[in-house]
Parts: C-alpha cells; structure tokens; sequence
C-alpha cells in the first residue's frame, strides 16, 4: 500500500497553524498531509482528537552523578518510558563532564547507558564542569562538530560552577562553531553567604532552600550572563527562569539586539516557596534550583509565556527518591537543606499541565503550545525539520491527544522511577492518548506497545551565523 500508517479525521497543530487534514507515513516519514487519505496497512481514527509533534523535553536529567551516596531515580528506560506516556519522543539529557576527565569519556558511558534502553529519541546535551586548556582549546569543538552542538554551564553549585572568565572562554567556543550555550544563572557566593548564615542560625529546614536562593541572586546572574553573551557575540539560553525581574532582564537584553532565548518550566507556574514547608522533611520534595517563588512570580511566568518572553517549556526533571536513603532523604540531606539533592520529576505531566492549565484553560492557542514544548525546542537545539513539527519529509513523531479526558494526577499512575510527584493531586483535562515515533505506534489508546530500544540516538546541527 501507498502508506504505512494514516492518521485519519484529526485536528493537526503546528507553531503555525490549526487546520483538519489526514498524514500518511511511510519508512518512518511524514510523505503526504491531505484530505481523504486511502491505502495504508493501518489506518488509526483521530476523529475529535489533536494531532500534534510529539514533545521534545529540552531539559531533562537522567542517571546524571550526583553526589556522594545520592542516586538519580530514572535511567534510560524508565525516564524515556515515562517522557513516552507524557507525549514526548524526544528528550534532551545531560551528559556531565567529570571533573579532570575528558567530555568524551563521559559521553562514551552515556551512549552505552542509553543504548538499547531508550522507548523515545534522545539527543545529549554537554555539561562543561572542568574549563580546562584542553576542553577549551579542542575537544569541546571536536564534540560540537561531531554534533553534540550545545553545552550547559552553571553559575552555581560549588562543583559545577564556572567563574565569568571560564564561562567566556565556553561561550567562545560556541560562537565559533555554531553551538549553542545554555546557563543556569544564580549568584553561587551570594547563596553560600545566606546558606552559611542560616545554618549558624540552626535554620535547616527545606524551607530554607528557597529562602537562600532569592530571587537577587537569579536575577543578578542572568544580567551577568547576558552581558557576558554580548560581549561574546554568541546567542545563549537562559534555562529555568523561574520569575518576572530575571524575564525583565532578558527583556531588556532583546530590546539591545541581543539574541537570547529563556525557558521555564512547570514548578514555576505550580509551586510556591511554601511548598517546601511541608512536615517530615516533605518540603524536601519540592527542592530544586532555582526554587519556586511566590503567587506573583507565577503569574509573570505566565505572562512570559503567553506574550513570548518564553520560547521554551521544559520540565527539568531531575527526578530524586523521596523515602529513600540515597534521596531526598539520604541522611546528610536531612541534616541540613543544603544537602538535599537539587531537581524534581515532571517529564510526564510537563505537557499535561501546560495543556491543561495553558491551551484548555485559553491562556495560549495550539500553535503556541506546540511551539513551547516541541518545535522551538528543535529549532533552538539543532533537530529541526526532522524533529518538531509536522510536515511533509518530518520524521512521524506524533502525540494524539484527547482533549476530553479528565485526569488527577497521581503518581501511581506515573511511569518514572521516583516514588512522588510534585503535582499529586492536580486536575488536568487532556491527554496524550496515543503517541507514535518516527511512524512506530509506541502507545495506542494509553497502552504500552511500543519497546525498548525503539527510541534512537539523535545527532545535532550546529547553527549557521
Ligand atoms: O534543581 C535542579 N534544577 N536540578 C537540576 C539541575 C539543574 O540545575 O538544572
Ligand atoms: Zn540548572
Ligand atoms: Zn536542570
Ligand atoms: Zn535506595
């Protein structure tokens, strides 16, 4: 036959348009978007459904070092299954430098890990922890050109930071090859300054994350890393904004001609600081940098989303154990917050929410959905056309979403391998039902068919100036 697989009847969405139209897929392909599409060996009825790209998760860390004594809760399987059941057929993980070893050694161990295991497409991220001679000076651009073409640095955390100088060196290798550089922006003295003072004062509770990491210090450090962009000449990324001062100075750097893209992601539209006031440690939960703000910071996220501050919407997951010694509750987390190991899940109800609370809730149109959480984030990441959008000569990543399921969110509903979530217990309308990669059904109707080893590794365009 003609095709391999028709989707038939349903509402097709792109960063562009809304229009009605069946796909016909073949060899793993988008080939024909039409009106009455006939001769295919599998026909699936999307008749009152939504017919949009799968997700790309931009940000998302799996079986990451993490500390002494702590461990990541998802590997490979778990963490791609579960980005699988949230309507994601591609996620973008971390691959982190291990200090005074080569990227490539630790690129080596990622690929195998991921290797066989993967039930989504997954392209790496580059983590530059060590600013060495001879990162800077050949490896990193090596890498980028072998396509692994962005890196993130941080600003904070004692182990990972970079200072100014490192970070300009980094940011230059990324104008000259075309890569593109994402930075977590906090002030790291200004938050070793307060966490130092709150720990004399006996202030060790969860709570005192959020109360340690202001929003100065977020704020200071993205105007520093714009500035030093601008002086680099090289577009950047400000990751995880979590507030309306630090999508202020990102404003601004726009308005002088800079070229910088920003993301954010669900635990700023969600939490609040007082989340991590739980009892028993539970405000542990809900640690992770930058910290949820207040009801305020909330709405300006949502104003950055809606006007377009935002191009991208990415979950961050980093997903830890709650009751579990080597999590949230490793015994020197619960000793004092500043051990407690950083990140939360949310691969899976990233574009559940979003949906639910943005596109149902009619803050953003369909177009601006597919844009934050798919096709911004392959154009900004080098996949793009085969990745995010829904055209002919596309790879045949599709999620088709029912927008009259009604669900709350439990996490014993949820695929990853934590043992909470964030969001247990928040009501969403919407879901993605049926989700396919690269023409291969991997759920149909909210069951699993699909395997592992069906998602590949997926190499990275570096940007043309
Ligand atoms: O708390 C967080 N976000 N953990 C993940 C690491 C990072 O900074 O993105
Ligand atoms: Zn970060
Ligand atoms: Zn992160
Ligand atoms: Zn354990």
């Amino acid at each position: 036959s003609t095709f391999d697989l028709i989707i038939r009847g349903g509402t097709i969405a792109t960063a562009s348009d809304v229009f009605k139209a069946d796909i016909g897929i073949r060899d793993g392909k988008i080939v024909q978007i039409g009106a009455a599409l006939e001769g295919a060996t599998e026909v699936i009825d999307a008749t009152g459904k939504y017919v949009l790209p799968g997700g790309i998760d931009s940000h998302v860390h799996i079986s990451q070092p993490s500390g002494e004594g702590i461990s990541m809760a998802d590997d490979f399987e778990s963490g791609t299954l579960s980005a699988l059941f949230g309507g994601n057929t591609t996620i973008m993980p971390f691959c982190l430098q291990e200090k005074g070893r080569p990227l490539r050694e630790a690129l080596n161990a990622y690929h195998e890990l991921a290797e066989g295991s993967c039930y989504t497409d997954v392209s790496f991220h580059l983590i530059v922890s060590d600013a060495s001679p001879t990162l800077l000076g050949q490896e990193l651009a090596a890498l980028a050109e072998e396509g692994y073409a962005s890196f993130k640095v941080f600003m904070t955390y004692e182990n990972l930071r970079l200072n100014d100088a490192e970070i300009l060196k980094t940011l230059d290798v990324a104008r000259q090859t075309g890569s593109t550089v994402m930075i977590h922006c906090e002030n790291e003295d200004a938050i070793r300054y307060l966490v130092e003072k709150h720990e004399a004062a006996g202030d060790v509770a969860p709570r005192a994350h959020a109360t340690t990491r202001p929003i100065a210090a977020e704020r200071e450090a993205t105007h520093r890393a714009l500035t030093l962009a601008e002086i680099a000449e090289v577009p950047i990324v400000i990751v995880h904004v979590s507030n309306g001062q630090a999508m202020d100075e990102i404003s601004r750097a726009r308005a002088r001609g800079l070229k910088v893209y920003s993301e954010t992601c669900p635990q700023y539209l969600m939490l609040t600081a007082e989340d991590l006031d739980g009892m028993d440690w539970e405000g542990a939960k809900f640690v992770c940098s930058p910290p949820p703000r207040d009801k305020a910071a909330q709405e300006d996220c949502w104003r950055g989303i809606e006007t377009g501050v935002f191009d991208l919407f990415s979950s961050d997951h980093c997903p830890f154990r709650y009751d579990d010694e080597h999590g949230k509750r490793a015994p020197k987390a619960l000793e004092s917050f500043r051990h407690i190991p950083n990140g939360i899940p949310g691969v899976e109800t990233r574009m559940p929410i979003l949906f639910s609370e943005g596109v149902m809730k009619g803050r953003i149109d369909l177009p601006r959905f597919v844009a934050l959480t798919a096709t911004n984030h392959a154009r900004t990441y080098g996949l793009y056309p085969e990745k995010g959008t829904i055209a002919i000569g596309s790879d045949a990543d599709i999620a088709i979403w029912d927008p009259s399921v009604k669900k709350t969110i439990r996490h014993a509903d949820l695929h990853d391998g934590a043992d909470y979530t964030p969001y247990e217990g928040v009501e969403v309308t919407g879901w993605p039902t049926t989700v396919i990669l690269r023409g291969r059904v991997m759920i149909r109707n909210g069951e699993l068919v699909g395997r592992k080893g069906d998602g590949q590794y997926q190499t990275a365009r570096t940007r043309t100036l």
